[in-house]
């Protein structure tokens, strides 16, 4: 196996590694140390069927089975699927996934260590990608905030809002999704995380808020919150801290769900297809005890 650097503070390929193959324990070893040091790691050229895929992905933690997506592969409920393909008048998968700056389950009580994403139809305009993920260096983020904001912000929480990101691709991205029902709601009440974690694999702080889900700091006065967060949005988005991923088909892409923020663009057509599969791993093997 070999891991080869993109250059910048995110992204790196990693090479001559089958992962339809069971994963030697050194190897895995070696890919978490790479997630927490470039935040997302490619594998290009994968054949993998959705066993393959489930098997990888949760050698790295339990794999979040969300009750409220209709889009899986048939007996596998792990492994989702994200598409804007229709056949016979059904949708594939969930066409609209991601499609603003988030963490992946901040939401949840249980946080999101990683995901992995298998690209097997990729849009492709003028010999170019379309539907790139980009990504933002949460360590970087953290490291480069002004002290006197470290320290005030030092041992508070962040309320985090299943709802939020939805009411936002109501509001502002023309979704078709109906409101969260009082039902859905109540089985996703928001949740605190601090401010700051502790990364578990870098043993250095990331900052651990996100546009998508992050709500209030419970610890501030309202407005005091707000303007902190409207900072820390736009801190965190500065363009020396990001990274995109050009999709191929065959890639499996890897991020780091504490170190990274992402985004998926939605720069494509209906009629160009994207299909990729999907496993969450949560970060339950981190935080047993919740930090
Ligand atoms: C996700 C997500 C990004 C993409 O699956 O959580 O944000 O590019 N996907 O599909
Ligand atoms: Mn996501």
């Amino acid at each position: 196996m070999k891991i080869v650097a993109g250059g910048g503070s995110l992204g790196a390929r990693i090479l001559d590694i089958d992962l339809a193959q069971p994963l030697a324990e050194a190897d895995h070893r070696a890919i978490e140390a790479a997630l927490g040091r470039h935040g997302v790691v490619s594998f290009p050229k994968q054949a993998l069927q959705a066993p393959h895929l489930k098997a990888f992905a949760g050698r790295f933690g339990t794999l979040e089975v969300n009750v409220a997506n209709m889009y899986f592969e048939p007996g596998l409920p792990e492994v989702m699927i994200l598409s804007n393909m229709v056949e016979n008048g059904k949708p594939v998968g969930l066409s609209d996934a991601g499609q603003d700056w988030h963490t992946d389950m901040s939401y949840s009580r249980t946080i999101a260590f990683s995901n992995v994403l298998y690209g097997i139809r990729i849009p492709m305009r003028d010999g170019k990608s379309l539907g790139n993920t980009e990504f933002s260096n949460m360590h970087a983020a953290y490291d480069e905030l002004p002290d006197a904001l470290k320290t005030e912000l030092d041992g508070m929480t962040i309320t985090h809002d299943f709802n939020k990101f939805w009411e936002m691709m109501r509001r502002e991205k023309g979704s078709t999704r109906p409101p969260l029902t009082e039902e859905q709601k109540r089985r996703k009440p928001p949740v605190s995380h601090p401010v700051f974690l502790t990364h578990p694999i870098t043993g250095r702080k990331v900052l651990y808020a996100n546009p998508g889900y992050s709500v209030r700091i419970n610890e501030l006065p309202e407005a005091r919150s707000a303007e902190v967060l409207d900072f820390l949005f736009r801190h965190q988005l500065q363009e020396k801290y990001r990274y995109r991923h050009q999709w191929q088909e065959g890639d499996v892409l890897m991020w780091d769900n504490m170190g990274t923020i992402h985004n998926a663009v939605a720069d494509y057509r209906p009629d160009e297809p994207r299909l990729i599969k999907r496993c969450q791993v949560m970060a339950d093997r981190y935080f047993p005890d919740q930090y």
